[in-house]
């Protein structure tokens, strides 16, 4: 196959760069290293790109920003895809603030752009959309709750398996990172339901693994494992730190896109995390990273909590399950933690040697 995959330099888009080059795919890669402006230093990706170079010799990398329309127009007249993973992104609520119309212009326009140059040249790939649990935007803090010692959880029993694809998407607070993301879900769907695109919505839980550039505003696993892993100070904003995320292992997020990719269902949205068993709070994930690491965590604790966040989400993964009943979670969130600290610690030999 003939794969393009957009953000391939950040956590999801390297990840799939590795997955499809080695089965020998052509794969090709568009990232302008967005996320070096957007996060500063500590957000750059070019060491994720030069690996991916080192280790896949035929990857095939343009730094193409996707908000630029002509310069995508031409670079699909001038290729033909058959699978599309679309990854690059806005991916910040904090930072979207800040800059509110780059925002846009990424996680929407430039996500039309790439529709409508599949439309055009490549009307029979498959294209897969990155969107977010952020398009539910608060909704999921209205399901009842119950306090435990160390985290948040459910109370009712309908609720077990966490948030379906029916939670509304509309009607809530979302920062302008969910705004301009739903913009971006929403395109994709239209262009599967209405032009009949092979378009496939994956809305993320926390998406994580040893390849995020983690930063303070985005990758919340990643950043507690590198300031534990290097004594840095950490800060928890509100609800006593019990605030509960699904993590999905970034490999396991690729799987579930091969698996749509062989049986596509256009418009079809789906929720993608980690769920129940994946699932742990704040306080919870800093004893098993303390328990791993064998380093003491330095944290302070803000009363007040980030705008909009979700008190405890989890991601019910049985639509996608029903539809592809050979996809599973294969990485715990004890092995991706196991995972995320022996690579900090490599990291940070590194940068000592
Ligand atoms: N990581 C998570 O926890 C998470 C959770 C839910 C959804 N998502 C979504 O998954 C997708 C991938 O997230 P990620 O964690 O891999 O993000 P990431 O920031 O690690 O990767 C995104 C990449 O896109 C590139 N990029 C940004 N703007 C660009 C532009 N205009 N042109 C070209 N390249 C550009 C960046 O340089 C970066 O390398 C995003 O759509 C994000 O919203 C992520």
């Amino acid at each position: 196959m003939n794969i393009l995959i957009t953000g391939s330099s950040g956590l999801i888009g390297s990840e799939a760069v590795r997955y499809f080059g080695a089965q020998g795919h052509d794969v090709w890669g568009i990232d302008n290293n967005l996320r070096r402006e957007f996060f500063g230093e500590k957000g750059d990706t070019l060491w994720n790109l030069k690996g991916l170079q080192a280790a896949f010799p035929g990857f095939r990398h343009e730094a193409i920003d996707i908000r630029d329309r002509e310069m995508i127009l031409t670079f699909f007249r001038d290729h033909h895809f058959d699978l599309i993973i679309h990854c690059a992104a806005q991916p910040s609520h904090d930072k979207a603030a800040e800059i509110p119309f780059i925002d846009f212009e990424v996680n929407a326009l430039g996500t039309l752009n790439l529709l409508e140059a599949t439309r055009l040249h490549s009307p029979t790939a498959v294209f897969i959309h990155m969107s977010t649990n952020k398009v539910y935007g608060d909704a999921p803090n209205e399901l009842p709750l119950k306090e435990h010692e160390f985290r948040y959880d459910y109370s009712m029993p309908e609720d077990f398996n966490g948030v379906r694809e029916d939670m509304r998407i509309d009607r809530c607070l979302h920062s302008l990172f969910g705004a301009s993301k739903t913009a971006g879900d929403v395109l994709a769907q239209e262009y599967g339901k209405y032009f009949g695109l092979k378009t496939g919505i994956f809305r993320g839980g926390c998406l994580t693994g040893p390849s995020h550039s983690g930063v303070e505003l985005h990758g919340f696993l990643s950043y507690l494992v590198h300031v534990t892993v290097t004594d840095k100070p950490y800060t928890i904003f509100g609800y006593k730190g019990k605030q509960v995320r699904d993590q999905i292992h970034s490999y396991d997020v690729i799987r579930a896109f091969e698996e749509f990719a062989r049986n596509p269902k256009p418009g079809e949205v789906y929720n993608l995390g980690g769920g129940r068993e994946n699932a742990a709070s704040v306080l919870e994930c800093i004893q098993i990273i303390q328990a791993v690491s064998g380093k003491k965590l330095q944290y302070t604790y803000k009363e007040a909590n980030r705008i909009g966040d979700h008190i405890c989400y989890i991601s019910d993964l049985g639509k996608f399950q029903k539809d592809y009943p050979s996809w599973n979670i294969s990485r715990s969130l004890q092995n991706i933690i196991v995972e995320m600290v022996q690579s900090e610690q490599a990291r940070q030999q590194v940068s000592v040697s």
